[in-house]
């Protein structure tokens, strides 16, 4: 059946004063054969707005809430989902209580070149993935092209890609460094900085893996004054100090692996012992995670244990921006990208 890449949308159910028109393509992986994959971009879109929307001009009405412009702002965070029994009650989880912005570091269906399961992973996100925006990286499951950035008024979103080029003539970096020149913190308070591979973690699974990607770009999110940077890829949860090269730093970005979304691979359960002062907490269980960003320099930061009852919080910090501190602000090695 030929369906029209287009997409029908407005601010009232079944009332669709919009309409966008774009493009479709389709590939071929051996013996599989995708179906038609329809890019439509829409907008521009008001902020903090419900839409209703219709894909191909008949079938099913979805319905989209663009992100607010203002403070504050909810992302929910979860890395290496698959589909498992696992992946659905982290989702079930996450449907709980409300999000403006899904983070997702990286591993999304585990398709391992299996290319249905790219369909099934679909067809398993649509009820989350067509109502919230979305950003992903790529994970070592899904090696594409990346990476990319966003900006959502407030806060600045960076995704970076763990198995591209990142040394200092690579594209990845250069584009790196030319991005985080553009933010301007007066305007977009927030940088968070999103990623596979983590650069810090105590669990002995993937242990020192992320040593070069760090090595190649820590000082320059240090620089840019980076809040918060998300990895997934390790399967547990594990929160750390705001740290900078292997120290505690109350000006450097605080790191969290998040890799605990329910993949068929199970959990990551040995960490290294006596654990690091510098690991602030860690837990191998499936969940997921909910930043709050409050205003321009306070923020709130939980992690949802998944529980066949309820969400339960088992790990929560209130934290400030490192730029909210005159210390930091005035650090002579920054401004310097
Ligand atoms: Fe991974």
């Amino acid at each position: 059946m030929h369906v029209a890449s287009m997409v029908e949308y407005g601010k009232h159910p079944k009332k669709y004063d919009k309409k966008t028109a774009g493009e479709s393509t389709s590939y071929r992986y051996f013996f599989y054969n995708s179906g038609k994959i329809h890019h439509v971009k829409i907008g521009p879109l008001q902020p903090n707005t419900k839409y209703y929307y219709r894909c191909g001009g008949h079938g099913d009405e979805f319905s989209f809430k663009t992100p607010p412009s203002k403070f504050p702002i909810e992302f929910a965070v979860a890395g290496d989902l698959g589909q498992t029994d696992w992946t659905l009650s982290t989702l079930d989880q996450m449907r709980k209580r409300d999000f403006d912005v899904f983070l997702l570091p990286g591993d999304l269906s585990y398709a391992d070149t299996h290319q249905p399961l790219w369909d099934s992973f679909g067809r398993l996100l649509e009820t989350l993935a067509s109502t919230r925006p979305w950003m992903v990286t790529e994970g070592n499951h899904e090696i594409e092209s990346f990476p990319i950035n966003d900006h959502i008024s407030c806060v600045h979103t960076v995704m970076l890609g763990s198995y591209t080029p990142y040394d200092s003539h690579s594209d990845q970096y250069q584009w790196l460094q030319a991005d985080l020149r553009k933010v301007d913190r007066k305007k977009t308070p927030w940088l968070v900085v999103v990623m596979h591979m983590p650069w810090y973690s105590t669990n002995k699974a993937h242990y020192g893996e992320g040593e070069k990607m760090r090595n190649a770009l820590e000082s320059l999110l240090y620089r840019a004054q980076v809040d918060v940077v998300f990895a997934g890829h390790v399967h547990t949860y594990e929160r750390f100090k705001p740290i900078y090269n292997k120290k505690a730093d109350p000006c450097g970005p605080m790191y969290i692996t998040i890799g605990d979304g329910g993949n068929r691979e199970g959990l990551a359960l040995r960490f290294n012992k006596p654990q690091s002062p510098l690991s602030v907490f860690r837990e191998s269980s499936f969940g997921h995670g909910r930043l709050r960003i409050i205003d321009h320099k306070r923020a709130h930061w939980s992690w949802h244990r998944n529980n066949d009852e309820m969400s339960f919080i088992a790990d929560e910090v209130s934290f400030e921006s490192p730029r909210a501190s005159s210390h930091c602000r005035s650090n002579r090695f920054r401004g310097e990208i």
